[in-house]
């Protein structure tokens, strides 16, 4: 989301607004248009990255167009990550899409409902990555900060109130896991988490190959592995996010890149607040079999 292609001499007026019940931005986002990515025609080699926001969607971008380079830098540098896994809801993409060479990777923070139809006849892939949501909320807190679709939040406190209502871009955190993971066996679905890729990237990595069918030497995968650590992907113009506009990305606000880490929440979060997330979570996830790592000590 943060690396939109920018209309030509053009500021778009960035608002919130419900489309089916889910917030989009204006300015990005083309209800028209996103109403007509359920009928998109998919091939089954087509892999769809979905994600809540913040939640290591630019990661996994990077691991996909890597694995598809076979962990060859300079068949990626050339091209910013927004065209090697481009957005589906953002500007046009539908015709490019029809018209792309397979394998088609595509990134999107839209809800199950707005998705190809297709992909629940188990045509193409769907990779849900998810964060512990509290580390979420943080991250998603400073990229309010320097994003300028994004609202700026009066303080933390008024930003946990946000996401707490749902009342950001992608609504509400716990709606948005539970449909897609709830909805897995529609799919030929992969569901992976931020932690395990903190834990153990090389695991995650070999997973992913193994559900893409890609057959890598273990070179291949190191050089997969060493071009997707935080510290390389923050020195790399073309997934750090620094080339995006200023249109989009105040740079001297925030960097997107920030931290990298599990359990910065509690760096944020008073004990009242982290207490009455937990009540929620617990509410919220009650018949939903995930569990989360919240700190790595
Ligand atoms: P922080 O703000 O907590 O640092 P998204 O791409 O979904 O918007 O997620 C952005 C978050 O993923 C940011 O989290 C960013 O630093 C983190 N991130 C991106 N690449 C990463 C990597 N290779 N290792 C760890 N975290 C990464």
């Amino acid at each position: 989301m943060a690396d939109a292609p920018v209309p030509e001499n053009e500021t778009p007026d960035f608002k919130l607004f419900s489309f089916q019940d889910f917030n989009l931005i204006s300015g990005m986002h083309f209800p028209d248009e996103v109403e007509q990515i359920k009928n998109w025609e998919i091939r089954d080699s087509d892999v769809f990255l979905l994600s809540y926001p913040k939640s290591g969607t630019t990661w996994m971008q990077q691991i996909l167009s890597m694995i598809e380079a076979k962990g060859d830098i300079t068949a990626t540098s050339n091209q910013l990550i927004s065209q090697r896994v481009p957005w589906i809801e953002i500007l046009h993409d539908k015709e490019k899409f029809t018209t792309a060479a397979s394998p088609r990777l595509r990134t999107s923070h839209l809800p199950y409902k707005l998705l190809p139809r297709e992909l629940t006849k188990k045509r193409g892939k769907v990779i849900y990555v998810a964060r512990n949501p509290k580390d979420v909320l943080v991250s998603y807190f400073h990229f309010h900060n320097f994003a300028a679709m994004l609202e700026t939040p009066k303080d933390f406190n008024d930003f946990f109130e946000k996401f707490m209502e749902g009342k950001v871009f992608a609504s509400n955190w716990f709606e948005h896991i539970k449909t897609w993971y709830l909805h897995r066996h529609e799919m030929d679905f992969l569901y992976v988490t931020y932690e395990e890729m903190i834990q153990d990237l090389r695991a995650v990595v070999e997973r992913i190959c193994c559900f893409l069918g890609k057959d890598l030497s273990s070179s291949q995968m190191d050089n997969v592995v060493m071009h997707c650590t935080f510290e390389s992907m923050s020195k790399d113009s073309s997934v750090n996010q620094k080339r995006v506009p200023e249109t989009f990305l105040n740079h001297q606000k925030g960097t997107f890149m920030r931290k990298g880490t599990v359990g910065d929440w509690k760096t944020h979060f008073t004990v009242a607040q982290s207490e009455r997330f937990d009540r929620m979570f617990q509410e919220e996830m009650k018949d939903v079999p995930l569990r989360f790592v919240w700190d790595i000590k």
